[in-house]
Formats: C-alpha cells, sequence, structure tokens
C-alpha cells in the first residue's frame, strides 16, 4: 500500500513557542516515522502582516534552524520555503476562483489579524493559499492545533467544490490535532491561547528560551486565588494550562501531577513545572546552537528543488483539469 502524504507549515515570523511545539511540532516529528512528510516554512503566509524585510530574511532561516532542531529530519522529509515553490501561488489563484467571498469573511484568523493589523488582500485570502499548500501534494493528512480547524475545512470545502467541477483530483486531507496540547494558553491570560503575536513576552515561552527566562515566566503565570493543583479547564484554566504543559513534556499522567503537587502550594507546583520545560527544551536548544547556517541554508536549497519537481507533476494535472494545459 502507498503511504499516506502528510503536509503542514509553520510560520516564520517571531519565535516558536511551546503551543506550536506541542500543538503540531511534535506530531510532525512523530509522523516522519509512518508517512511521506512534507513541511514547510510558510514565508508568503507570513508577509501578509508588515515585517521587517532584513529581520525577516533571518528570521525565516531561524525558524528552519529551530524546526529542525526540534526533530524535522529533512533527509526524511521535504523540507523548504514555500517562496521558492511557485506552484503554491499558482494554485492558491485557481482555488481562489472557486472560493467564496462570504466563505472568506467568515474566517476567524483574518477577523483576528485584521482588526489589530489592518486589513489587505493577502491576509483575506491566506486561507486559500494554505488550502493550496495542502491540496498541492494531494496531502491525506495534516497535524496543526486546533485554530487551524476552520481553515482545514474550508480546504475540504475547496477540495470538493474541484472535484465536483473539474473531476476527482484531490482526497480529503484530515488534520490531526493532538487529544492534548492542541490549544496551549498564553502564560498572562489562560482564557486566549497562546500567540507569536501577543506584545506581552510573559505570555509565551520560546522553544530556545533559556533555563532562567523560563522559570522567570513561569513564576510569573496567572493563576487563580485557591491553592490546589487541579485539573478543570472551567475553574482553573490557569493551573490547568500548567498541568498539561507539565504532563506533555514528562509524560507523567494529569492524576498522578495532581496528587503530587496538589496540596503542596503554587510556589513548588510551578518549580517543578519550570524543571520540565527547562528539561523538555534543553535538546532543541543545545541542537540549534550546533547548526551551521551555510549548511541549513544548502538544504533548504535542495529542499526546494525536490519540491518543486514534485509539485510540477501534480500541477500539470490540475493545468489539464482546468483547461489551461499545452
Ligand atoms: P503558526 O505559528 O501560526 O504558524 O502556527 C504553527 C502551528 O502551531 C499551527 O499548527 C498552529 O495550529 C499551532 N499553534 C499555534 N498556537 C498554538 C497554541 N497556542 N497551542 C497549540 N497549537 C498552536
Ligand atoms: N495557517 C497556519 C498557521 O497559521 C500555517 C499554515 C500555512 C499551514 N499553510 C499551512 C498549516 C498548511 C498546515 C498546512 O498556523
Amino acid at each position: 500500500m502507498e503511504r499516506k502524504t502528510v503536509f503542514s507549515g509553520l510560520q516564520p515570523t517571531g519565535n516558536i513557542h511551546i503551543g506550536n511545539y506541542l500543538g503540531a511540532l511534535r506530531n510532525w516529528v512523530k509522523l516522519q516515522d509512518e508517512y511521506d512528510c512534507i513541511y514547510c516554512v510558510v514565508d508568503l503566509h507570513a508577509i501578509t502582516v508588515p515585517l521587517d524585510p532584513t529581520q525577516f530574511n533571518r528570521d525565516r532561516l531561524d525558524a528552519a534552524k529551530a524546526l529542525i532542531a526540534a526533530g524535522v529530519d529533512p533527509e526524511r522529509s521535504l523540507f523548504y520555503y514555500q517562496s521558492q515553490v511557485p506552484q503554491h501561488t499558482e494554485l492558491a489563484w485557481i482555488l481562489g476562483t472557486i472560493t467564496g467571498t462570504g466563505q472568506l469573511n467568515r474566517m476567524t484568523q483574518f477577523k483576528d489579524k485584521s482588526d489589530r493589523a489592518g486589513s489587505n488582500l493577502g491576509l483575506y485570502s491566506y486561507p486559500v493559499l494554505m488550502a493550496a499548500d495542502i491540496l498541492l501534494y494531494r496531502a491525506d493528512a495534516v497535524p496543526v492545533g486546533e485554530d487551524q480547524k476552520q481553515h482545514l475545512e474550508l480546504t475540504r470545502d475547496l477540495a470538493e467544490r474541484f472535484n465536483h467541477r473539474f473531476g476527482d483530483e484531490f482526497p480529503m486531507p484530515e488534520p490531526i490535532i493532538p487529544e492534548k496540547g492542541a490549544r496551549v494558553m498564553s502564560l498572562q491570560d489562560p482564557t486566549a491561547k497562546m500567540s507569536k503575536s501577543d506584545p506581552d513576552e510573559n505570555s509565551r515561552i520560546l522553544i530556545l528560551d533559556d533555563p532562567d527566562t523560563i522559570r522567570k515566566r513561569l513564576k510569573r503565570a496567572v493563576t487563580d486565588s485557591e491553592t490546589e493543583v487541579r485539573y478543570d479547564w472551567a475553574a482553573k484554566p490557569g493551573v490547568t494550562n500548567l498541568i498539561e504543559i507539565m504532563s506533555l513534556l514528562t509524560g507523567e499522567s494529569v492524576q498522578s501531577i495532581e496528587t503530587e503537587y496538589g496540596t503542596g502550594g503554587y510556589g513548588t507546583f510551578k518549580d517543578a513545572v519550570a524543571d520540565a520545560v527547562v528539561a523538555g527544551l534543553a535538546p532543541i536548544r543545545s541542537a540549534f546552537r550546533e547548526m551551521d547556517d551555510a549548511e541549513v541554508a544548502r538544504l533548504m536549497q535542495r529542499g526546494a528543488l525536490d519540491a518543486r519537481t514534485r509539485a510540477e507533476g501534480f500541477q500539470q494535472a490540475v493545468r489539464k483539469r482546468v483547461g489551461l494545459a499545452g
């Protein structure tokens, strides 16, 4: 039987936080053992908000390095920058012609971002480019955090609409969302998700943060006015978020964490969470530090070449379907 194809992307803006890691990246890494994986640093998605070009170029390389340090293996997976494979944008244009503007108006990420950054056409059509990323390779499965569910639904809608209008071309991609960690919350406001764009740096822990920073951020993490360490999203979202982070990084069950730290006070508990986070991220940090920029740049070039070849084969079939071939 043919191996299933997995596709996912991450924007190279700001730094990768433990929400990205626990919600998506850990699955990216795991899936490499079994599936044909394609992972993309989605730089074209990132430029939908204003950025400094020089800084962005640096951030893009750092994102590639961080993903490799976290376990993306360019020898096993196809790994490249989105902008270096023009078939993504070509397919996005074609899919755009079958996308209703009403549907785009309902996308919550667009609404959030355009409130903050001001609207533009790129931000508006962002979900169509994302659908193209996935459908370009006929991906079967897409490991993401919960916030991307709506975009995956749009992707499936577009696949269905295309297949109906032009003939069966795209399989229906399934999201792969972890049971726990799919929505890691802000350390400062546990009712909002941890986000790269939150102006408050204390709201997140980056996968490359040094141990002191990690400890400081966890000490300041918002909890509640009780003292009990108990897993309860409704009543104790701050504490619950920390329990979940700890459980995911140590493999210890929620129940055993509750038993161990239940009545010991938040101070002791937060120190233990900090130990778990520091230990869990240490291998990523040291791998990142050992990496050579020029070598990673070369790997990305090679990835783009391979991706272009693969994408072109698929894209030719789309052109034929639509009447654009020959
Ligand atoms: P982005 O940083 O927007 O490119 O997101 C990269 C991946 O991380 C996507 O699959 C997101 O769904 C996931 N993600 C982002 N924020 C969180 C979060 N707070 N908790 C869990 N997953 C997240
Ligand atoms: N929209 C995703 C995010 O904000 C990033 C992304 C772009 C993506 N293209 C993708 C994720 C394709 C999965 C598959 O996190």
